[in-house]
């Protein structure tokens, strides 16, 4: 993991640091939902994948200042390439893109040759260049709704949201075996003594979720169609099982309802903090700014083989307006 920062920056008032460098750098700051508040609350955009994929694809800035993980900086290199790409901490991964070694990609496509590959985002630029179509958690129905039945499918690397899909479009994709550290840890039991705490409350969950969690959901769906859910459901509490960082929103939006994380395995939600997204703070924001790195660098030959599938999802979601289209009626 990244060294802590070792500047003093204790007489910087970092919000006022980060803005003006903002400005001086032309830069735009792109945050995920699962990112602290003191970050979502400077961002200049706060999305889902997809959202954040579109937003890197069309800015005039000329920095993009990317508060998530990896593959989404990444993401956004590969659609802008003349854009200087920033990452607080470079060590912001994901358990899914680790789960997915491009050689071992490559093998299992290569096994699979009459199959094409659906590849979730949550991975890195190498196995999205080996993928046909790149999907988000928002546009995967959208876009398997457009591939023939008879089409064989590779699906990966996240096998919950696969099987979620296998289940709910009664197709056959062959899954990756990779699951999200974040999600995997909600307790069944733990959820189950929750909703008997809260009758009547609804369910939100991420497909990233494992069966026994979504199949108690009363609603499934990307994190920005979670947050539609939210500003619609009638009742006044909501209990959310993705990563709690995007409880700040629907407190934010909906001051007068209560939001209530779904607990992992000792009762306590602390453990489905995503540790990767964690690692991003006021203070690495604002020294990449003032540095310009970490930068996300790439070769060009592996970028235009990346965008390749990404630019087919870009296509194919165009309908989709980060509405959690996975969520169940
Ligand atoms: P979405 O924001 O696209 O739903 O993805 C969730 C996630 O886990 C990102 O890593
Ligand atoms: Fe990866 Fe899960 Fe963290 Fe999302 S929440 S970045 S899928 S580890």
């Amino acid at each position: 993991m990244t060294a802590p920062v070792r500047e003093n920056l204790s007489g910087l008032d970092l919000r006022a640091e980060i803005d003006r460098l903002r400005k001086e750098r032309n830069a735009v700051i792109l945050a995920h939902y699962y990112q602290k508040p003191e970050i979502q609350d400077l961002a200049d955009f706060v999305g889902d994948s997809l959202e954040l994929s579109r937003k890197a694809a069309d800015t005039d800035a000329d920095v993009i200042a990317f508060c998530g993980v990896k593959f989404m900086a990444e993401t956004a290199k590969i659609l802008s390439p003349q854009k200087t790409v920033i990452l607080p901490d470079m060590d912001a991964g994901c358990s899914l893109e680790d789960s997915c070694p491009p050689e071992q990609f490559a093998r299992f496509r290569a096994q699979h040759p009459d199959h094409i590959a659906l590849t979730y985002i949550n991975c890195s630029a190498a196995v999205k260049a080996l993928s046909d179509i790149i999907v988000t958690s928002s546009s995967a129905e959208t876009i398997i709704g457009q591939i023939p039945e008879s089409q064989k499918i590779i699906f990966g690397p996240d096998r919950h949201l696969g099987g979620y899909l296998n289940r709910k479009f009664g197709r056959d994709m062959l899954l990756w075996p990779g699951v999200c550290i974040v999600h995997e840890a909600f307790s069944e039991t733990e959820l189950l003594k929750l909703k008997a705490q809260h009758p009547g409350a609804p369910v939100a969950a991420h497909p990233e979720c494992p069966p026994h969690i979504v199949d108690h959901a009363d609603y499934v769906g990307s994190t920005s169609g979670i947050l539609q859910f939210a500003k619609s459901f009638p009742g006044d509490t909501l209990i959310v099982a993705t990563e709690p960082h995007i409880i700040h929103q629907m407190e934010l939006a909906l001051p007068e309802k209560t939001f209530i994380g779904a607990p992992g395995a000792d009762g306590n939600c602390n453990c489905n903090i995503c540790p990767y997204m964690a690692l991003n703070t006021m203070e690495k924001l604002y020294i990449a700014l003032r540095d310009l790195k970490p930068q996300i660098e790439m070769d060009e030959e592996l970028r235009l083989a990346a965008r390749k599938s990404l630019d087919r999802m870009l296509e194919m979601a165009s309908g989709t307006v980060g509405k959690g289209d996975l969520g169940r009626a």
